[in-house]
């Protein structure tokens, strides 16, 4: 429990979901990191890797991006079935038939760098899950735009800086 746990830098975790963040698909690493059995995890809301650590800005971004027909690049950390814990960089995109129709979300992820985790995503999260405590997603969204904005960088730049 609350132990971390760590995929190869080669490899990638990867799943697709339905409009609705739904999981559609799974790769090999997904699933068995997860610590879920595919049937398991096939169907169930995205959100069922979801880490309370998490702060709820990130996930509107996510959101607000891919309805806006945009790809993101995110920091997460997501909780196992045995409440076990792995930080990922994730990329994040709609896809669209030839019609331009969304079809569904597809992400890939990798293994981030620790360095980055420990000294500027854990404290930034901790930051923003602490707000939203008191002030609620606003609160959140104001001090992540306040940071960009001294940083003179997009939420992107930033991400890409790191
Ligand atoms: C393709 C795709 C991949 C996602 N991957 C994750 C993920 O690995 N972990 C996670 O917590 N949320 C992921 N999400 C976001 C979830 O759908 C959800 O917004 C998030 O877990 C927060 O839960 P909530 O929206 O119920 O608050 C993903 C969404 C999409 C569309």
């Amino acid at each position: 429990m609350n132990e971390e746990v760590f995929f190869p830098d080669d490899k990638f975790i990867i799943s697709k979901t339905d409009k609705k963040g739904n999981v559609t698909y799974g790769n090999e690493l997904f699933v068995s990191i997860s610590g879920y059995g595919t049937q398991e995890i096939m169907g169930k809301p995205h959100s069922i890797l979801r880490h309370s650590d998490m702060p709820k800005i990130i996930f509107k971004k996510l959101w607000e991006e891919l309805q806006a027909g945009r790809e993101i690049f995110a920091y997460v950390k997501n909780k196992t079935k045995d409440g076990n814990y792995y930080w990922v960089i994730a990329f994040v995109t709609p896809s669209y038939d030839h019609k331009g129709n969304l079809l569904e979300y597809f992400s890939v992820r990798r293994k981030p760098e620790k360095s980055v985790i420990k000294n500027i995503i854990e404290p930034l999260y901790k930051e923003l899950l602490s707000l939203e405590n008191k002030g609620g997603v606003s609160a959140s969204s104001t001090y992540l735009n306040s940071l960009l904005q001294t940083k003179g960088m997009t939420y992107e730049q930033f991400i890409f800086s790191l």
